[in-house]
């Protein structure tokens, strides 16, 4: 079985954006592949963080995997500082990379632009990241678009180190979303749905309850022709609820429109709130049930433990390699 690595930011406001685009492939891949999931504490403190939101959203985080049906029986869910060979492998990558390559991410320069000082685990934040992948022996690493970049530099520094001390890591694939997967805001289809925009009904938030859905969806911006179609280019508004409709459901496009004799948006709109807050309701109770239980944290222990037993024979693999400690 090919072995999966992700991993997301323990953040706040986790919407129909990442469902659609990453989680819900998440709970897909894990039925024929080792999959291994983390809540990456240490990427998030990249940035200045609450300690205590940050340990908050940590188990909502986890909760939420476990909401959205991640079977901790199949799947291994962890919390990264919880496993102490991501710094370590974090550290000997950051000796065998190059500020070049890392002031060149996009991401890197989109968050550091026009700031005067700019904090050193922004720049490192990518090779971090190489280690949790590399930690693993990681095969198929499943995330957006937006982390194509990253995903290269990861190879990179794996062939590099194979190339100089002998065959140390697995060289990872990544596997992107599709395109339709794209969530665009609500407000503005031009915009993708995005956890800090500052107008809430911008998103739907995995929790959010059924009137803050049928609210966010009923003012969703359409356009003014009135004829429901098929065409992001012409049609963003429309386009995109047609997609989550769809993304949803598990109905193709056609076959949703195929069936309906709807008179303008606002029937659209009304079957989309319908259709959302059932996908939403059993997320939102198994969240309920799942987010206060002493079960979380024995999850998440024995997690790490499961994690850190696949760790440490890769990191005693690369001390050897690189001649660190001793025998
Ligand atoms: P982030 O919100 O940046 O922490 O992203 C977590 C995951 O969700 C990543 O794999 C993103 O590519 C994905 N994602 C975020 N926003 C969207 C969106 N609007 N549509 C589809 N996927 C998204
Ligand atoms: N950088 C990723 C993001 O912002 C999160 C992440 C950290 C990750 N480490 C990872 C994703 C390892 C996949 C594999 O979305």
């Amino acid at each position: 079985m090919k072995r999966v690595f992700s991993g997301v930011q323990p953040t706040g406001n986790i919407h129909l954006g990442n469902y659609l685009g990453a989680l819900k492939q998440f709970v897909e891949l894990q039925n024929d592949h080792e999959c291994i999931y983390c809540i990456v504490d240490e990427h998030a403190i990249t940035v200045p963080q609450d300690p205590k939101e940050l340990r908050r959203h940590i188990l909502d985080v986890a909760a939420l995997y476990l909401a959205i049906g991640i079977d901790p029986k199949k799947s291994i869910i962890f919390v990264q500082s919880q496993v102490s060979g991501h710094a370590e492998l974090g550290w000997v990558l950051c000796c065998n990379s190059y500020t070049g390559e890392l002031s060149r991410m996009t991401q890197f320069k989109a968050k550091s632009g026009g700031k005067e000082s700019v904090g050193t685990g922004l720049l490192t934040y990518p090779v971090l990241m190489a280690a949790d992948i590399l930690l693993y022996d990681t095969d198929i690493v499943p995330v957006g678009n937006d982390q194509k970049q990253h995903i290269e530099l990861t190879r990179d520094i794996a062939i590099r180190i194979n190339n100089k001390y002998g065959e140390t890591f697995v060289v990872p694939d990544g596997r992107f979303m599709k395109a339709g997967a794209r969530i665009m805001a609500l407000d503005d289809p031009e915009q993708k749905m995005s956890k800090s925009a500052e107008n809430i009904h911008s998103r739907i938030s995995l929790l959010d309850e059924d009137s803050k859905i049928k609210k966010s969806i009923m003012r969703a911006t359409t356009d003014s022709d009135g004829e429901i179609r098929f065409d992001p280019v012409n049609k963003p508004g429309v386009s995109n609820l047609l997609n989550i409709y769809s993304a949803l459901s598990g109905k193709t496009v056609d076959e949703i429109i195929a069936g309906q004799n709807w008179r303008g948006y606002g029937d659209l709109k009304k079957e989309l709130v319908a259709v959302t807050q059932e996908a939403l309701t059993p997320i939102k109770q198994n969240y309920n049930e799942i987010r206060e239980s002493e079960e979380l944290i024995r999850i998440l222990k024995d997690g790490a433990e499961r994690a850190n037993a696949i760790a440490e024979p890769v990191m005693k693999r690369v001390r050897d390699k690189f001649g660190l400690g001793l025998k």
